[in-house]
């Protein structure tokens, strides 16, 4: 492919992620999640030439669909979502090896019909062929579809070869903490460990693994990283989208689990663990499992570390917004919060007196998310005069989108005859240094997951501490109802008592 071999994120990867030939398997695929990132994602994989030679895609949902008609849809979705045009040579290739079987997720009969399938696909083929099951559904189906996978044995193929039977498993994993823990049990009823991927999309977007880079490929940040040089730690994940259509979903979900207790738990994870001893999966998930347990239990009440608010009608981009309230599908009375802000301690020799700050909400001023680690004042002896000295604290921030990239803030000197300072900032851009068009995180996930690398998905274990932690809170929420349930403007940065949470500590929010 001509695209592969200009664009520098592709060079020379092929020659070392080659998949054995699989069979991928999505469950639920005629719903959205389909159309919008998987479909996209193996069709991208085809433009850079990284799917296996004899790759099938195999769609499964309740819904009749004959396989004409999944192909058209497949086609339909690229064209609306893919990253790149549809090219008819290379959908044509994955086209002919798309099919589509219809069935219900409780239904043994039909998990025979598919296991028959992908027998006859891989007679077809001429050799093993790897099975990855996606799991693409609301949860209520996730156990049946995962006991039907045990019951019609094809968990177990190959089980005893490399490329075994795999299962990626999309959020939200569980909704509490003992949630969390049966469906772990239901899979490791059926499936083992190593055969399991859970997925957090955040860890496929490229400035978060970068961020395992730039910590330990560099040796000018690992002797600062800790509680002698930094003041505090804010993890920021704002959204301009409001709930749209999404409501039915969300008032039974939230920020806390919608966000925090996955996506920026990992960041967090990711920005403060110790050093692993390799970059295999397990030890990056053992320091990341071993970090989320140094976290101290949440402070709640009203003076605790949490905050929470809805959005209220305000202004987003020029236009009126409306509040929380009044979108479709939420209740009069709704208790769910569109914002959540907590204030964490790392009980830990590194991190010990380090906050760390989490905040995320929807219909924010502005779609951004960062990790900005905020290092110390210098002492106050040189530049003391504040009216010509204006001295900033250092702040290194990750920009993990959009415009990803990375950013240092430095004091320097005002050009002129005098000796006056100012922050400045110094950044690096992927769009200038590398060029756009970054693959989606979908496509890394799927992509490592046919490989059979886990680093970026998310443990069971992992997932239980993170539950562990956010349960009492939502326990606490559900018990107090609408006490203590702040508001913010829609397109405003959020509500006061997120600001109050951090003036106890005299630090306030910074403005991505
Ligand atoms: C999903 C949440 O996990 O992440 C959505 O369910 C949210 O509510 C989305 O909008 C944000 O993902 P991204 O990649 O757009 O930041």
């Amino acid at each position: 492919m001509a695209e592969s071999q200009r664009h520098p994120f592709l060079h020379g990867l092929s020659k070392h992620r080659g998949a054995p030939p699989t069979v991928v398997v999505i469950f639920g695929a005629s719903g959205d999640l389909t159309a919008r990132k998987l479909i996209p994602a193996v069709y991208n994989l085809g433009v850079d030439n990284l799917l296996p030679t004899d790759f099938h895609l195999v769609g499964y949902g309740r819904k009749e669909i004959p396989d004409d008609e999944f192909r058209t849809l497949a086609a339909d979705a690229i064209k609306e979502f893919s990253r790149r045009e549809l090219d008819q040579d290379v959908w044509a290739r994955i086209a002919k090896n798309t099919t589509y079987v219809a069935g219900g997720y409780d239904d043994a009969d039909a998990f025979k019909r598919l296991a028959k399938h992908i027998d006859e696909i891989e007679k077809g083929v001429g050799r093993d062929v790897q099975v990855l099951f996606y799991i693409s559904t609301p949860p209520s189906v996730f156990a049946p579809i995962l006991k039907n996978l045990g019951g019609a044995g094809l968990a177990q193929k190959h089980l005893d070869q490399p490329h075994h039977a795999k299962v990626i498993i999309e959020k939200p994993f569980g909704h509490d903490l003992a949630s969390a823990r049966e469906l772990n049990g239901t899979i490791r009823s059926v499936f083992e460990e190593h055969q399991v991927y859970r997925i957090d999309h955040y860890l496929g977007k490229e400035t978060v693994q970068d961020l395992l880079v730039q910590r330990f490929a560099n040796a000018i940040f690992e002797p600062l990283w800790n509680r002698n040089y930094i003041e505090s730690v804010q993890i920021t994940v704002a959204e301009e989208v409001g709930v749209g259509s999404r409501g039915g979903y969300y008032e039974q979900s939230g920020a806390l689990r919608d966000m925090i207790q996955n996506h920026t738990m990992q960041l967090l994870a990711l920005t403060a663990m110790e050093p692993p001893v390799s970059l295999h999966a397990e030890s990056i998930r053992d320091e990341k499992v071993k970090l989320l347990k140094a976290i101290q239990p949440l402070r709640l009440g009203p003076d605790g570390d949490v905050a929470r608010a809805q959005y209220a009608d305000g202004m987003l981009g020029g236009k009126p917004a409306q509040g929380y309230l009044k979108e479709e599908g939420i209740a009069e009375h709704s208790k769910t919060e569109t914002y959540a802000a907590l204030r964490l301690s790392i009980n830990n020799w590194r991190w010990q007196g380090v906050p760390f700050y989490l905040r995320s909400g929807k219909r924010m001023a502005r779609r951004v998310s960062e990790i900005a680690i905020n290092f110390r004042h210098p002492p106050g002896t040189l530049f003391a005069e504040s009216e010509k000295f204006n001295l900033a604290g250092n702040t290194l921030a990750f920009q993990i989108q959009p415009d990803e990239g990375l950013s240092l803030i430095l004091n320097a000197k005002v050009p002129g005859l005098e000796t006056r300072t100012q922050p400045v900032k110094m950044n690096f851009r992927y769009a200038t240094t590398f060029g756009s068009n970054t693959p989606e995180a979908y496509e890394r996930l799927v992509l490592d997951a046919m490989i059979g690398d886990g680093t970026l998905f998310i443990r069971g274990d992992e997932a239980e501490t993170s539950w562990k932690l956010c349960t009492p809170l939502l326990e606490y929420w559900s018990e107090a109802g609408r006490e203590g349930m702040d508001s913010y403007p829609a397109g405003s940065w959020g509500p006061p008592s997120a600001d109050a949470l951090l003036a106890k500590n005299n630090h306030h929010w910074r403005q991505p």
